[in-house]
């Protein structure tokens, strides 16, 4: 189903660790360059330590994408929305993955390890992954987002 391999970075924390490991071989089968930032055992962390990891590769790697995992995937969606560039999408369905692609321009999936199934993330990687974004005049709003915030001040 791949149309265009990509170089793709994924992380987690503990409770994203399982999802992780598939959704890293999924991807790699699918003929992606999977880059795993860890972490590589089920020790407690942070999640915001491996949303920055992601996000930095993510945005030095023209054409790359992120993958994060957490619990939930609320918590690695708002640490990895913080960065400057990054839009990072916690996708529940294959219709927000589509959507989030085609009119965000979404640089990072997010995704819960006890929200959804391993079946049902691997569907939602392989949308995120094989759509491209639509542009016109998605580019305008895309443009606004990294500028919205400063004209809140104003
Ligand atoms: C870890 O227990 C959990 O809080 C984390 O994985 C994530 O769901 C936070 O948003």
């Amino acid at each position: 189903m791949t149309t265009m391999p990509k170089t793709i970075f994924i992380g987690s924390d503990h409770a994203g660790l399982e999802l992780k490991a598939m959704l890293a071989a999924h991807a790699a089968a699918a003929g992606h360059t999977v880059v795993d930032l860890g972490p590589s055992e089920a020790k407690s962390v942070d999640y915001p330590d491996f949303a920055k990891a992601v996000c930095a590769k993510v945005l030095k790697t023209p054409g790359s994408a992120g993958i994060l995992v957490c619990g939930t995937g609320i918590g690695m969606s708002m640490a990895a929305n913080r960065i400057p560039g990054i839009r990072a999408a916690l996708c529940v369905n294959e219709y927000l993955a589509r959507m989030t692609r085609l009119h965000n321009d979404a640089n990072v999936l997010c995704l819960g390890e006890r929200v959804i199934g391993q079946g049902l993330a691997a569907s939602i990687a392989d949308v995120f992954l094989d759509t491209a974004f639509e542009g016109g005049r998605h580019q305008r709003r895309v443009d606004l987002i990294e500028t919205c915030c400063p004209a809140l001040d104003a």
